[in-house]
């Protein structure tokens, strides 16, 4: 047997139609508020992620897939879009084609060599925006906004919404000397990676994970008391655009995010519904100044966030688990005898394109044998037909969460079942109190 490599995971069953459902929602969202989609390949110039993440970030120092190709190319796995995402507006000009902002949403696989935990994967799923061309408040506050309501939509209750500014330039630059003045005295007894980190980007020794440097670094100056009076009203603005539209956010100077490109606001999201396991932030992002620059573009600010999907999933999954999102067919089709097997396969098609989900076995079994192969299938309901059925031109239909029992005349079979389906979801609504069904 071959399994499956160390980080990555197979995704089916319940989770695979949260996965499914996390997406759909995500994309319908979006569009709303005036995204369209790209696609980019998942394969790129290892320099892209170099110049766009940042040599010095942990990311592309440790945790990118990279190989050279049979050319002798230095190719990476993607560890996250938005390199690839302004790399394409970039190449194909997509700021020229119309009006700014170039608004676009992306949904697909990253990798990065992380050591696997709860929420953790080499291979995981994002789901993202990026908004070029037009920088104001508004846009980024409407991608905080987006961001949050996507998670809200997929029924968490308490969401925290974690928001800092990393500065304009001039800010940027006075934090760092005030980090290199206070890190050199510590340095000695920090790690490796930090000894590094003070030289080439002191900025990155917040994101090390070392229990006795995270000691040192709690010490550490904050970029809030080095921020422009411009950076700071900025904040202030994006913080009131957003208690306009009814989100509160936590301001928290310790959040820098792993990735170099930043400047401004940057945010996370974390879901702290009751209950909810710790999977760390479900998702970031941030507003970047010189980005399109940098990978030779003209001088375009954008902002996006990504949000990741197994989180998601694996959240929803322990939180709203038996709320009946399984993903069984709503009618499983119980031929009692071969002659109804024969009269129903046609009557099952026209069922399945006028849009019912129906599954049907293709065996004569015993009710008792086949009521329990429709609740393993996990069928809403079960449809019977027997003898005494046939001979009456009727159906039974079977609620198998309630033991309800109906006939149901063959000529009204598609209005019948439809009917029962509506109640049964709506039923299953109010259940959920408030989270609806999509
Ligand atoms: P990020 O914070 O590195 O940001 O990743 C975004 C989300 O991806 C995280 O909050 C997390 O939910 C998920 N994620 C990251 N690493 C893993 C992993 N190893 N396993 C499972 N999930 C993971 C970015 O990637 C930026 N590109 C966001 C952005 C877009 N900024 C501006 N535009």
């Amino acid at each position: 047997m071959v399994n499956q490599v160390k980080g990555t995971h197979d995704i089916y069953g319940l989770e695979a139609s949260e996965y499914g459902n996390i997406e759909l929602r995500a994309k319908l969202l979006a569009s709303l508020y005036g995204y369209r989609e790209i696609k980019t390949p998942v394969l790129e110039h290892t320099a892209l992620f170099k110049r766009a993440v940042g040599s010095s970030t942990d990311i592309v120092r440790k945790e990118m897939y990279t190989f050279e190709d049979k050319a002798g190319r230095s190719l990476s796995l993607r560890p996250e879009f938005t390199a690839g995402i302004v790399r394409s507006v970039v190449n194909n000009k997509l700021y020229a084609a119309g009006e700014l902002p170039v608004k676009l949403f992306y949904a697909g696989p990253c990798f990065r060599y992380e050591r696997p935990q709860a929420g953790r994967y080499r291979q995981f799923g994002q789901f993202g925006v990026e908004a070029i061309g037009a920088p104001s408040v508004y846009l980024d506050a409407e991608a905080i906004s987006l961001g949050y309501r996507i998670i809200e939509s997929l029924g968490f209750k308490k969401i925290v919404l974690r928001l800092n500014s990393l500065g304009d330039e001039a800010s940027r630059r006075d934090y760092e000397k005030a980090l290199v003045a206070y890190f050199s005295a510590h340095v000695d007894r920090m790690c490796s990676d930090c000894q590094l980190r003070l030289k080439s980007n002191p900025l990155r020794i917040l994101d090390c994970k070392d229990p006795d440097d995270r000691k040192i670094i709690q010490g550490a100056p904050k970029i809030m008391d080095y921020l422009s009076k411009e950076s700071a009203v900025y904040l202030k603005q994006v913080e009131l655009a957003l208690k306009d539209l009814g989100i509160t956010c936590e301001t928290d100077g310790d959040l820098v995010r792993g990735l170099d490109y930043y400047s401004g606001v940057v945010w996370e999201y974390v879901v702290a519904d009751e209950g909810a396991p710790d999977v760390g932030a479900v998702g970031g992002g941030g507003h970047y100044d010189r980005l399109v620059e940098e990978l030779g573009g003209p001088a375009l600010e954008g902002v996006g966030f990504s949000l990741g999907i197994e989180r998601l999933a694996s959240l929803s999954s322990a939180l709203f688990a038996g709320d009946g999102l399984e993903n069984g067919p709503d009618f499983y089709f119980i031929p009692l005898l071969q002659e109804a097997l024969e009269r129903y396969f046609p009557i099952v098609e026209k069922l399945r394109l006028a849009g019912l989900v129906v599954d049907m076995p293709f065996k004569v079994r015993s009710p008792g044998t086949a009521l329990k192969a429709a609740s393993k299938a996990k069928a809403k309901f079960a449809v019977l037909v027997g003898p005494d059925e046939l001979a009456r031109g009727e159906a039974s239909v079977k609620n198998l969460r309630t033991g309800e029992q109906v006939s149901v005349p063959e000529d009204e079979l598609l209005s019948s079942l439809a009917k029962m389906l509506e109640k049964y979801l709506d039923e299953l609504c109010r259940k959920m109190d408030g989270k609806d069904a999509f």
